[in-house]
């Protein structure tokens, strides 16, 4: 692992300990836990798009404390898999499946190694928000997501998008970029102490580095790895308040204030491995 991810993971450690232990915390572990069914749910984008996900073995790469990844047990998967590189988010994925009596199984490893630690290919690999800023390299992890996928199975990816990496997150509107959009082999390094999940939270670990992936770079990358492309959405919304001023609104999503230009906030791929 390069010194940049080496930085990220110290950062997530820290960020995992929060998200799931602060009572603040947007991630709702006790809705999650003992809230009646539905309390504590994936997002509307993907409830939206995902489908049935009945019978299917699922592998669920970066899935922090595993939440989403037990989510997808409660909706009928057959078996879920989860992976991250933060070895307090995986101990703690593991408690929280034992506490909610979820079978399921967490890895720890870089989402690079990945293919070295888990023997095994999914109906469905799953990929959601705030995932790919935090990697280098993006033809290499089309090919770990396209290793997993069985033939005729099916990923599925929803991630903030790349536009929004190009504003400052903490700049009042109205609002310039300040980045490229385009990839450098350089990461951006960022000096934070906040958490996009809990707004009393001041981390000690502030350094992180993110990478930018243009969606054109995130497609080829994907169709040059072996799989074909079904869709490629974008949304006006994404899952968290990624730009200072944005505002609530339905499904645990957050927009642009009325009256300001439509960007594109979040988007989707499907795509799925040929026969
Ligand atoms: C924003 S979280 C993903 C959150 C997840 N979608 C959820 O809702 O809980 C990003 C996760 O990516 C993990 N991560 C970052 N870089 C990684 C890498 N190179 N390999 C594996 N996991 C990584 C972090 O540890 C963190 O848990």
């Amino acid at each position: 692992m390069d010194e940049f991810q080496a930085a990220n993971r110290r950062k997530w450690n820290e960020l995992a300990e929060v998200h799931y232990t602060s009572a603040n915390s947007a991630y709702g572990i006790d809705d999650f836990l003992n809230g009646p069914e539905g309390t504590r749910d994936l997002h509307k984008t993907e409830l939206e798009e995902l489908g049935s996900v009945e019978g299917l073995d699922i592998l669920h790469l970066q899935c922090h404390f595993g939440m989403d990844t037990l989510l997808l047990a409660r909706k009928g998967a057959n078996s879920v898999t989860g992976l991250d590189f933060s070895p307090v988010a995986i101990a703690q994925a593991r408690e929280l499946a034992e506490r909610a009596g979820i079978e399921a199984s967490f890895i720890e490893g870089n989402v690079y190694d990945a293919p070295k630690l888990i023997q095994a290919t999914y109906d469905l690999v799953y990929v959601t928000w705030g995932t790919i800023c935090w990697l280098p390299d993006i033809d290499a992890w089309a090919r770990v997501v396209a290793h997993f996928v069985k033939p005729g199975g099916r990923f599925y990816f929803l991630d903030q998008h790349p536009v929004v990496l190009s504003f400052d997150d903490y700049a009042p509107a109205p609002h310039a970029p300040v980045y490229d959009y385009f990839h450098k082999p350089e990461p951006l390094p960022f000096e934070t102490s906040d958490s996009y999940a809990d707004g009393s939270a001041v981390l000690q670990t502030k350094r992180s580095y993110e990478w930018t992936h243009p969606v054109g770079e995130v497609v080829t990358a994907l169709i040059d790895a072996g799989l074909r492309l079904e869709y490629l959405h974008e949304f006006d919304t994404v899952a968290w308040k990624a730009l200072a001023f944005m505002e609530p609104c339905e499904g645990g999503l957050y927009r642009l204030p009325e009256g300001m230009p439509r960007l594109p906030l979040s988007y989707s791929i499907s795509a799925r491995k040929p026969l």
